[in-house]
């Protein structure tokens, strides 16, 4: 059977319900996200270095404005609600850059090709993510350095995420 639209959401299984997990309650998870982070508890990382919880919780915001304004990409996403996703990735951003593993006390390990093996991840997909990331760095007020790091690690993750042919 084809699909009307690609990019559409397909129910192999629901990658936003995870088994595993066990933890705070969603909506203790989604006020976690916007506690205060002591940064000397972080010291060495570049979570810290870059200005902790603000920098990524303002990267996930521009990505998915960017996202929100793309009507054929944004229908991808399952929930009506960006924001819950939004709140997912910047944890899981914190937690890979070295900051709190509040991601995992709540998803659980965060076997990020699994989870977004429900998704179509072509080329194409993978390219018009990292369009909406690249933007989103670029308006930040990095350093050059810190850019260029970011920037080469979602183009490695999202190479490593391809899981559709084309
Ligand atoms: C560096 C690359 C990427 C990273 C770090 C990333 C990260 C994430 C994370 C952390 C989640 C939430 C997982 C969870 O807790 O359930 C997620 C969900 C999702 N991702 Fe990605 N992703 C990447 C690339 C992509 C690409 C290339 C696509 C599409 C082509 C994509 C589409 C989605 C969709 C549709 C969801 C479900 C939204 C949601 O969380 O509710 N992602 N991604």
């Amino acid at each position: 059977m084809t699909e009307a639209n690609p990019l559409s959401h397909r129910v192999v299984n629901d990658p936003l319900s995870n088994p595993v997990v066990t933890g705070p309650s969603t909506t203790e998870f989604l006020e976690l996200a916007s506690a205060e982070v002591d940064l000397s508890d972080f010291s060495g990382t570049l979570y810290a270095e870059v200005g902790g919880r603000p920098v990524f919780a303002e990267l996930a915001r521009l990505f998915y404005a960017s996202v929100a304004q793309d009507e054929e990409f944004r229908s991808m996403y399952p929930e009506q609600d960006l924001y819950p996703a939004r709140i997912r990735l910047q944890l899981f951003l914190e937690q890979y850059w070295g900051g709190p593993s509040t991601y995992s006390q709540h998803r659980g390990h965060p076997r990020l090709r699994m989870r977004h093996m429900p998704f179509h991840v072509d080329a194409h997909n993978r390219d018009v993510w990292l369009g909406h990331m690249n933007k989103a760095i670029g308006q930040m007020d990095l350093s050059p350095l810190h850019a260029e790091t970011l920037r080469d690690y979602f183009d490695r993750a999202a190479h490593s995420l391809v899981n559709r042919p084309g």
